[in-house]
Order: structure tokens, then C-alpha cells, then sequence
């Protein structure tokens, strides 16, 4: 069969969705899932540029290693590239239903926290502005998401 081909999505592709990458990809290294993940922002901004210190910071101490990520920035050609879309809050999700050209496409996005709280509309809040104490709190709500995601796997 196919692996499931997860992509992660959020503003920068700095913080948030970098480490929901990290997260689900030590899922799928515990679980042996047969599911490949990867994350993009859907601004420019940046391009190329390594996560936020702080969200590195933060996984190290579950020694998730997203140091090596560069950042990404989504295009219409990654509905063909995915088969589910995670996006980390609403702006997120109307800038990539927006570049969408089908149903098909759209049957593909979804919030993040639809895993953890379905029907709920929960978006993961942008820690950029904030402190390490926001960045655990990313953290928790995205191990969340992912481990249900990852028990549908399973
Ligand atoms: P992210 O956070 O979307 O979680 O990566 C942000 C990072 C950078 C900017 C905005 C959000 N920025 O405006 O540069």
C-alpha cells in the first residue's frame, strides 16, 4: 500500500507547522506507520530559513530534532504531492482552499485540531510573538493531534 502522505501547514513555516512535522514524524518512527510527513508555510517570508530557536528548543526535550528543517512555502501542485492537509488555524486553511481547484483538493484540508476536538473550529495559536511558555503549549496541543491522527494509522 501507499504511505499517507501528511503535510503540515502554517503562516512561516517557522514554528508552528515545523514542529508538527517533528511531532508526527516521531510518531511514525514509534508506530512504524506507513505515512511520510513534511510542513510549509503559506507566506514567503521564510523561504529557506531554519525553525525558530525556540520551538527547537522546546522539542529537544522530547528529542525531536527539527534543526534541519528549511522552510518551504505551499503551491497549488502540493494537492497532487498530499493526501491530507493540515492546517494550523483558519487563515491557514482559506489561504490553501483558496489555491484549490476541486472538491477533491478540498476533501484533502483540514484544521489540525479537527484530530483533537472535531467540529470544535480549535485553531493553533501563532506562538512567534510570544514566550517558551507558548511554545509548550504548542507543543502540547500539537502531541495531541497527532497521536490521535497517528492511532487512525495504526
Ligand atoms: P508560524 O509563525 O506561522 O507558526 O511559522 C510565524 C512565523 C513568522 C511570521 C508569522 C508567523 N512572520 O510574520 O514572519
Amino acid at each position: 500500500m501507499n504511505p499517507t502522505r501528511i503535510l503540515m501547514v502554517c503562516l512561516g513555516n517557522i514554528c508552528r507547522s515545523p514542529m508538527a512535522e517533528g511531532i508526527m514524524q516521531h510518531k511514525i518512527d514509534k508506530y512504524q506507520l506507513n505515512a511520510t510527513v513534511e510542513s510549509k508555510g503559506t507566506a514567503p517570508y521564510h523561504i529557506g530559513d531554519t525553525p525558530d530557536h525556540r520551538g527547537i528548543q522546546t522539542l529537544e526535550q522530547y528529542d525531536i530534532d527539527i534543526s534541519r528543517h528549511h522552510g518551504q512555502q505551499f503551491s497549488v501542485e502540493d494537492f497532487d504531492a498530499y493526501d491530507l492537509i493540515y492546517a494550523m488555524d483558519e487563515s491557514n486553511l482559506n489561504t490553501i482552499l483558496a489555491l484549490s481547484r476541486n472538491k477533491n483538493d478540498r476533501e484533502k484540508v483540514k484544521l489540525i485540531l479537527e484530530e483533537s476536538f472535531p467540529g470544535q473550529n480549535k485553531i493553533v495559536f501563532d506562538p512567534y510573538y510570544g514566550n517558551m511558555a507558548d511554545f509548550e503549549d504548542t507543543y502540547i496541543v500539537l502531541n495531541e493531534a497527532c497521536e490521535i491522527l497517528a492511532q487512525k494509522l495504526v
